[in-house]
């Protein structure tokens, strides 16, 4: 009995000294050549305009929208004219083969300047494990508008299925002096069971607790426990959009015309890495 209290107590002790920390499980430097690594990446096709009315086709393999340069990945936004799948801009919308639940997750990229480029690194989950969007969840690291190079936010949809669902986040977060279109930056998404944490070159701006029913309150409630849907696995999605629900006209004016989109200053983000840490 004595014995067994003891061991208790020294795995007590160990179990609060030993601070877990942070090490890389998964990273895509894009340090290579070419279109995107087969075996890490699956390229998101088409132009049905993604459930956001965007206006771009996304392609697959062809490097003009997307290839590795100088150690980064470049995604591009291309003007096309004659059109290609029926729209007049293509684009990259890309996933990654694994998924992940908790852990650290982090970007460094350059973002495009111009009207109604809308560039987004964000994660989706793997299985609609709570029922179609939003209920399953969608986790926005960073989004960003190509007209305003100073703001970026970080957002979680959840609460339950569309038109039943919710989002809350850091909303349109502004640094001063800071033009995300000259310079890389380092975007970090820290999930934990209790709490998500936004941050820019290592400082937090925004904090979202998911120790709570993460229910909006209206119509079916998906979840069971506290923290749904924010406890399955998730994978990364990375595109540039254009134009789209994202530009409301009464604020950004009507979509981007190809006289406009010929006139973008730089229809292209660069992202040096992706890198993902656990516990
Ligand atoms: C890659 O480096 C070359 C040489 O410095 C430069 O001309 C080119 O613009 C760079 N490409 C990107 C995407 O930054
Ligand atoms: C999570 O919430 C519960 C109450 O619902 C509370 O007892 C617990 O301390 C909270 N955990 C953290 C880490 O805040």
């Amino acid at each position: 009995m004595k014995l067994i209290l003891l061991l208790v107590a020294s795995a007590a002790y160990i179990c609060s000294t030993g601070a877990q920390e942070y090490k890389l499980v998964w990273a895509d430097e894009f340090n290579g050549a070419g279109v995107l690594n087969d075996c890490e990446w699956k390229y998101e096709m088409g132009g049905d305009g993604w459930g956001n009315n965007e206006l771009e086709f996304y392609t697959s393999h062809r490097p003009e929208n997307g290839h590795q340069e100088n150690g980064s990945l470049v995604i591009r936004v291309n003007v096309e004219p004659s059109g290609y799948g029926g729209r007049q801009f293509t684009s990259v919308r890309a996933i990654t083969a694994k998924a992940w639940t908790y852990g650290k997750f982090e970007a460094r990229a350059r973002l495009p300047k111009g009207k109604q480029l809308w560039p987004a690194i964000w994660m989706m989950p793997q299985n609609s494990y709570y029922g179609i969007w939003a209920a399953s969840g969608e986790i926005d690291l960073m989004e960003n508008r190509g007209t305003q190079n100073n703001v970026i936010q970080g957002s979680i949809h959840y609460g339950g299925t569309w038109p039943n669902n919710q989002y809350s986040g850091s909303g349109e977060k502004e640094f001063a002096g800071i033009d995300f279109s000259r310079d890389f930056h380092t975007f970090t998404f820290e999930w934990e069971k209790t709490e998500m944490r936004w941050s820019l070159d290592g400082k937090v701006y925004h904090t979202e607790n998911i120790n709570k029913s993460m229910w909006s309150g209206k119509g079916v409630n998906p979840y069971t426990a506290n923290g749904q849907p924010f406890d399955r696995p998730f994978f990364f999605v990375i595109n540039i959009a254009v134009s789209g629900s994202f530009f409301p006209a009464d604020k950004y004016g009507p979509p981007v015309t190809v006289d406009e989109a010929k006139k973008w200053e730089k229809p292209t983000m660069e992202i040096d890495y992706l890198r993902v840490y656990q516990k």
